[in-house]
């Protein structure tokens, strides 16, 4: 049986042949540390990272290269960020669409003292913009929202909130998990302060490889929460306050950084909007397709419009863990079942706790697959009975 893989939301897959070419050369010739090492191959390995980080200025629109920090992924960047930015009496906004990335950190600094509120989505996922202003409170310091939904796929107004922010002196900070690589994001034009993002997802890079991009003007208002060896200022047991060395003790994941840098040198050649476009086509195709299967709803966007490639689905004949499991045993066909690491997320939609099936296309994604997925969701919902 051929698989398929739709769960692109989830990591995304395969890479391109450059991302598993430039880590296995990089283990196999080269596997030098950066900033230990005073040799040629430790500076070339330094070279590249700093290109990585030139890179994802680029691709976010960011002059700050020295301000573009790696993390393992986009969690440790929003743990560090909230963990490091938030005090005893502040108060943060986030939106009703959260993944756990954002509410588990959230959560868990409420029994420290800190309030939040979450912005109102409507029931497909969008923001309610007018609600927006009934959620500041004196105290508020900071937003921190999706810049699309891991569930349903809806995206935010990332401009709108920015304006929003500047517009009450608030930190404005992006979680980029779903988006980055696959929409355009401007930190300059959408006035973003912090952009958290992770390498395997639309920027197709490894696991294990994410960060944040951040302004200047924040980084005093953040102590580095991981601190350590930064192979700068040895002298000092002190952690130094320059960046990137501040938010970056220990030894980096070098074979994720230099798949990353490959990633990126693939999304600069086929560019974001192209990406886009054509996995966009794919959502069209799925959408069309499984509209036509009667007893199917789609959670969230029903159109292609405002939103990722990303699709959850409910079904009148089957609950959803049978529908996934039956694509996979039956079909092949890989998918992600539950509530997607996002309760509050479904609660806004309306499906907690049954949770969806969730269908996510990348830029490998063929029409072939689309149509396989489409003809096994039929023949599975035709062959069971109502719930
Ligand atoms: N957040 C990832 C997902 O939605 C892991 O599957």
């Amino acid at each position: 049986m051929n698989k398929i893989y739709l769960d692109n939301a989830s990591t995304s897959f395969p890479k391109p042949k450059q991302v598993v070419g430039a880590m296995c050369s990089f283990m196999e010739q080269k596997g030098y540390n950066i900033n230990r090492g005073g040799y040629e191959g430790a500076y070339e390995s330094a070279q590249i990272v700093y290109e990585t980080r030139e890179k994802l200025c680029r691709l976010f629109d960011f002059s700050e290269i020295r301000n573009v920090i790696f993390t393992l992924n986009v969690t440790q960047s929003l743990n560090m960020i909230l963990q490091g930015l938030l005090q005893k009496g502040d108060h943060i906004i986030v939106s009703a669409m959260e993944h756990n990335a954002v509410m588990r950190p959230v959560i868990q600094l409420e029994k420290k003292g800190i309030e939040f509120q979450r912005f109102p989505c409507a029931d497909d996922g969008s923001l309610m913009v007018s609600e927006m202003e009934s959620c500041l409170r004196p105290n508020t310091k900071a937003v921190v929202i999706t810049a699309a939904s891991n569930v349903c796929g809806t995206t935010m107004p990332l401009a709108l909130v920015g304006e929003f922010c500047k517009k009450n002196k608030l930190i404005f900070i992006v979680d980029a998990a779903q988006s980055a690589g696959v929409e355009e994001i401007s930190m300059e034009k959408m006035q973003i302060d912090i952009l958290a993002f992770t390498g395997h997802k639309s920027l197709l890079g490894p696991q294990g490889v994410g960060g944040f991009l951040i302004r200047e003007e924040i980084v005093p208002l953040i102590p580095s929460i991981i601190t350590g060896g930064t192979g700068s200022f040895s002298d000092q047991e002190e952690t130094p306050i320059i960046m990137p060395d501040k938010y970056e003790a220990g030894t980096m994941n070098l074979p994720g950084i230099y798949g990353l840098h490959a990633a990126l040198s693939f999304l600069e050649e086929v560019g974001v909007s192209k990406i886009k476009e054509r996995e966009m086509k794919r959502t069209k195709e799925f959408l069309d397709g499984i509209d036509k299967i009667p007893g199917i709803r789609v959670i969230g966007k029903k159109g292609v419009e405002g939103r990722t490639a990303v699709v959850s689905i409910q079904s009148d004949f089957c609950d959803e863990a049978t529908l996934a499991f039956r694509l996979d045993q039956e079909y092949g066909i890989m998918t992600r079942v539950g509530l997607h690491c996002a309760p509050n997320a479904h609660k806004t939609l309306g499906t907690f706790p049954r949770g969806t099936v969730r269908f996510s296309f990348g830029y490998f994604t063929t029409a072939m697959e689309i149509e396989a997925a489409i003809d096994a969701i039929q023949e599975i919902c035709q062959s069971e009975t109502s719930i």
